[in-house]
């Protein structure tokens, strides 16, 4: 009975609905509206299904997808009118807003919904700061600095950094509204802003009132002493010692310790300070250091000698460096050394008058006068010394030996040098000759025994004529080889012979070897007897 019922209903929609296919389910409505709204303000929503008869009666429902039983607005559509939406805009409707069409009254026809209509609320950037972390008077090099960037009211915020007003560099690390610096150094001091925006205000741009100063804190580093002495008006003497820091933030403390005592205490809003202690020629006075610190740490420098002791001893001049142009010297440098003494001061002479500052061709070097540059020549040619006195107290000086420094002197030939190279000329020559002689000997001696064989051999065949066939032939293979020989020593004759009348030198070895052949002969003859 009841089914009966519906389906006279539906019989009924269908009457109504000629045009559509569907009898039970509504059409797709459509959601129009815009997709940005700022907090507060009234913006409208349309929904509405096309080509929807006018006889039909809708309800149109706006809702948020995140949460359906919440209706945020209701319209119901007995004509072809359009579904209208006034909403006053809040934050709860930030999302994806979705209209649904239902039959009015009317459960049996089945509800349709429109596609999602996202909505972003933006609520305007307000009460940007920045917060430090640590705390942006106490960050000290090497920290790792985290910069965050908040608001008190805000949705849908970018954030841009500044430092010194220029967008911070790239390696940075950045994550949504923080900057992270790693490693901090003094470099990274400087006024930090950061811009904060939406939509809505994209030009909120912080001037530096509203930055963070963050000063960077260094450490100070070991600091490095040194001690000068000064002579006093009443003729005692004070050491003036200075201690610098290559960096640290002020205010920086140095003391200045004996041992482990502390005898002078400076702090300075700088990364040096200078203290002066009296002190006594020639005694003991230990040795002092400076503790350099700041509010981040302290650290000592080396020890440095107190003690100032008067030149004393030898005073010697000794040559440093040579320079050369084709084995000639043709520059000189010389060193002026005292053998004690803690503030020397060198004076330099040439045949005692005094060679100062620069002149045409030498030059005093080094803060203490002790190097002499001479250019060598006519001009400085002479004898040289130098005199070591105390800086602080020129009355008494020590002289050096005197020198003798001229062209001739610096490119003598050292005697050392010249029996080296005399030994190793005669030794080649002995060398030689002994080659020569062994060569003549040998030749002689080959030549005088071949002669010798051939004949007895030649003497030994005609006796022996009735011998081996066999016997014979040896003897002749024997024989050819000596013709063999005999050709080569012809030859080298010859050669020699050539030689001989290039060179007059060898004429003597000629004579020699023809001596050789005559003496042969002799020995020959007294074979024969
Ligand atoms: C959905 O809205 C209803 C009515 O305002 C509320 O009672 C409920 O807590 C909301 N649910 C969620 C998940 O927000
Ligand atoms: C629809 O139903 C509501 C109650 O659910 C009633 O107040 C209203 O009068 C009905 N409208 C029509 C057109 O029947
Ligand atoms: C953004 O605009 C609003 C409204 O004009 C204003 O009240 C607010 O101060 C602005 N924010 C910034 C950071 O400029
Ligand atoms: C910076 O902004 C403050 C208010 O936030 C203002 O009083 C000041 O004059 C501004 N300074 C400059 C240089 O614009
Ligand atoms: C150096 O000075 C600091 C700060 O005044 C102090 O803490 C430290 O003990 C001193 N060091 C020495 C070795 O005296
Ligand atoms: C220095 O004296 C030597 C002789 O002892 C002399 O030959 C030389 O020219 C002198 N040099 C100068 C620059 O007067
Ligand atoms: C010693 O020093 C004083 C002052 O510095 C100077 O006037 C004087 O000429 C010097 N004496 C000598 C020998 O160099």
């Amino acid at each position: 009975m009841e089914s009966m019922h519906v389906s006279l209903i539906l019989i009924g929609i269908s009457v109504l609905y000629p045009g559509t296919g569907s009898l039970h389910k509504l059409d797709q409505p459509v959601l129009l509206g815009p997709s940005v709204a700022t907090e507060g303000s009234v913006v409208e929503f349309y929904c509405e299904i096309p080509g929807k008869p006018a006889t039909l009666s809708v309800l149109y429902e706006l809702y948020l997808e995140t949460n359906q039983s919440k209706v945020i607005g209701e319209h119901t559509s007995n004509s072809e009118e359009i579904a209208i939406f006034p909403l006053v805009i809040t934050t709860q409707h930030d999302g994806r807003l979705i209209c649904k069409a239902s039959g009015h009254n009317n459960t049996d026809i089945e509800s349709s919904f429109s596609v999602g209509l996202d909505l972003k609320v933006i609520i305007p950037v307000e009460g940007a700061r920045i917060i430090s972390h640590p705390s942006s008077n106490d960050i000290w090099e090497g920290q790792t600095l985290t910069l965050q960037c908040t608001k008190t009211k805000g949705t849908y915020v970018s954030y841009q950094w500044f430092r010194n007003e220029k967008p911070v560099e790239m390696a940075y690390d950045r994550t949504d509204d923080t900057l992270i610096i790693h490693k901090l150094s003094a470099r990274n001091t400087g006024q930090y802003m950061c811009v904060a925006s939406n939509q809505y205000n994209d030009t909120a741009i912080f001037n530096s009132s509203d930055g963070l100063f963050v000063q960077v804190k260094e450490y100070v580093s070991k600091p490095e002493i040194s001690v000068d002495v000064v002579k006093l008006k009443d003729g005692g003497f004070k050491a003036v010692i200075s201690c610098r820091s290559e960096k640290g933030t002020p205010l920086n403390t140095f003391s200045l310790l004996n041992n482990t005592d502390v005898i002078a205490t400076e702090t300075s809003d700088r990364t040096s300070v200078l203290f002066s202690v009296p002190v006594e020629l020639n005694r003991y006075m230990g040795h002092v250091r400076c503790n350099a610190s700041n509010e981040g740490n302290w650290v000592l420098s080396e020890p440095a000698d107190l003690t100032v002791e008067s030149v004393e001893g030898a005073v010697t001049v000794t040559p440093v460096t040579y320079m050369r142009r084709d084995f000639q010297v043709v520059g000189l440098d010389l060193r002026c050394k005292v053998e004690r003494g803690t503030f020397p001061f060198y004076r330099w002479f040439l045949n005692n008058s005094r060679l100062e500052g620069q002149g045409g061709f030498y030059a005093v070097v080094l803060p203490d006068n002790s190097g002499l540059s001479l250019s060598v020549g006519r001009d400085s040619a002479g004898l040289y010394h130098c005199e070591a006195s105390d800086r602080l107290d020129n009355s008494t000086s020590i002289r050096s030996p005197r020198i003798l420094i001229n062209k001739e002197v610096l490119n003598r030939v050292s005697p050392v040098v010249a029996v080296v190279v005399f030994t190793c000329f005669a030794l080649l020559n002995v060398a030689l000759m002994a080659c020569c002689i062994y060569g003549v000997v040998l030749r002689r001696r080959y030549s005088g025994k071949y002669l010798l064989i051939k004949q007895r051999r030649k003497m030994e065949i005609a006796v022996k004529q009735e011998d081996e066939e066999e016997e014979e032939e040896e003897e002749e293979d024997y024989l050819e080889m000596l013709e063999g020989y005999e050709e080569d020593v012809v030859l080298a004759d010859r050669m020699s012979d050539s030689a001989a009348e290039d060179e007059g030198e060898s004429v003597d070895e000629t004579l020699l070897y023809e001596g050789a052949v005559s003496k042969s002969t002799d020995i020959l003859e007294e074979f024969n007897l």
